[in-house]
């Protein structure tokens, strides 16, 4: 692809905006979004006929496009549902309906991650824990040094849940990539060792995986593995799948939340038919494998180049601002967190909140933002001495070009020039006077 023919894909993109957050809501380049406007007119011209003829033919052909990308055993092995929140709620429902019809006694143990993502972790404690699961954080250092320190720190959470063999883990939930801090994590690694030490299941976390790195979901060798294909793999939202193997015994007990007349026939046709809705976002899925096959290399090409880009633009600004990358490179998927300058004095979630609408309003950049609470393990000081607290994670997509991570880059040096803190963005305590209106 030339750059000419990226820029005219993305061209609905909002150019005043460096958009270098690609990882929260993905993108979708025109000649998809034309292929979901020809889905959408076919089903108003003739709803029914959509329903009979094309609907579930196309779906299966989306279904086999995934299986092929990511080493499923067939179409069969895959469902497709509206996102990774979504996927874990069909296993965490699963995983209830094991504690409540007895297969898995009140007090055994389910494991995540620290960073686990915030919905999939209610997910847990709405399903799941009120079931009568005990749940168990693993502890993740961050900054990270290495892969070893992730494995090192599951090992002991792991026989901690475990305490001593006294007590079953019935379900590991481990991020692929977390998304806050984003870290890739070496997950076929913490499923050998689920495996060994006798965790029941499984369920891997891969939203942001596909597009990012290679997946193989076999080698994985997970129970469950759900990747969203709207983040990095170029489809419109809101369309994710599920992978379950063929033959295990789970798969015909597992169910879409939301029940319809399609209850019953297999998990992949019970995701088929949720009611009337628009299935276009999934009925794309074809287009978007092969507008990622434009580019020199494939899935495989994109997400290489993206990862050396991220890298390149994240170790550019650690530079600029006297900070380091959140993690090795190898650790990076198109992904990279980068240390903001410690005096930004970041002490909360919300002044990283206040600080990234600045950014947004006032300097025109996108770009989520990481608040560290943790002790470190690690040296975590900037140049001039100061701790940081505070990271961007930046991404790295196709349509991304060194200009915008510049003026992200320049809009943290200037504000260091004027002496920012984020007291500045706090709102001021209510004065005598308003408290006395208050009552
Ligand atoms: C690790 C992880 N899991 C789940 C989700 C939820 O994805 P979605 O909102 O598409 O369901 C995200 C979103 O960023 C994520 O990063």
């Amino acid at each position: 692809m030339t750059d000419a023919e990226i820029r005219a894909e993305f061209a609905h993109h909002d150019r005043s905006v460096a958009r270098v957050n690609n990882g929260s809501f993905g993108c979708c380049p025109a000649s998809v979004l034309a292929s979901r406007a020809r889905w959408q007119r076919l089903f108003l011209s003739q709803p029914d006929a959509f329903y009979y003829d094309s609907l579930q033919p196309g779906l299966a052909r989306s279904r086999a496009a995934v299986a092929a990308l990511v080493g499923a055993g067939d179409a069969s092995e895959i469902s497709l549902v509206d996102n990774a929140t979504t996927a874990a709620a069909i296993v965490m429902q699963h995983v209830a309906w094991s504690f409540a019809e007895g297969a898995f006694e009140r007090g055994d143990a389910v494991l995540m991650l620290l960073y686990t993502y915030s919905s999939v972790k209610k997910s847990i404690h709405a399903y799941v824990a009120r079931a009568g699961a005990h749940v168990v954080e693993v502890p993740l250092p961050f900054p990270v040094a290495s892969p070893a320190a992730i494995v090192a720190s599951f090992r002991a959470a792991l026989a901690l849940a475990k305490s001593g063999g006294r007590r079953r883990v019935r379900l590991a939930v481990i991020d692929h990539i977390t998304s806050m801090p984003s870290v890739v994590v070496p997950v076929k690694e913490l499923v050998a060792i689920c495996r060994e030490e006798g965790v029941d299941k499984v369920f891997v976390d891969a939203a942001h995986a596909i597009g990012q790195v290679r997946v193989d979901v076999r080698d994985v060798g997970a129970d469950f593995y759900a990747s969203n294909l709207h983040k990095w793999l170029f489809c419109p939202s809101a369309v994710a799948f599920l992978h379950i193997r063929k033959g295990d015994p789970a798969a015909a007990q597992m169910h879409h939340p939301v029940v319809s007349s399609a209850y019953g026939n297999g998990l992949p046709m019970e995701s088929a038919w949720i009611g009337v809705r628009d299935y276009s976002a999934q009925l794309v899925v074809p287009d978007a494998v092969d507008f990622v096959a434009r580019f020199e290399g494939g899935v495989d090409g994109v997400s290489r180049r993206n990862h050396d880009k991220v890298v390149e633009m994240g170790v550019m600004l650690a530079e600029a601002w006297g900070t380091f990358l959140g993690s090795p490179p190898e650790m990076c998927g198109s992904m990279a967190m980068v240390g903001l300058p410690g005096c930004f004095g970041i002490d909360s979630d919300d002044d990283a909140t206040r600080l990234r609408t600045m950014l947004r309003k006032d300097y025109k950049v996108e770009v989520p933002i990481f608040h560290n609470s943790r002790t470190q393990q690690v040296a975590t000081t900037d140049a001039n001495g100061d701790q940081v607290t505070g990271y961007v994670r930046i991404s790295h997509q196709v349509y991304n070009v060194r200009e915008e991570y510049e003026v992200l880059r320049d809009a943290v040096n200037k504000l260091v020039l004027d002496g920012f803190s984020c007291t500045q963005l706090r709102p001021s305590p209510p004065s005598q006077n308003q408290k006395m209106l208050a009552h």
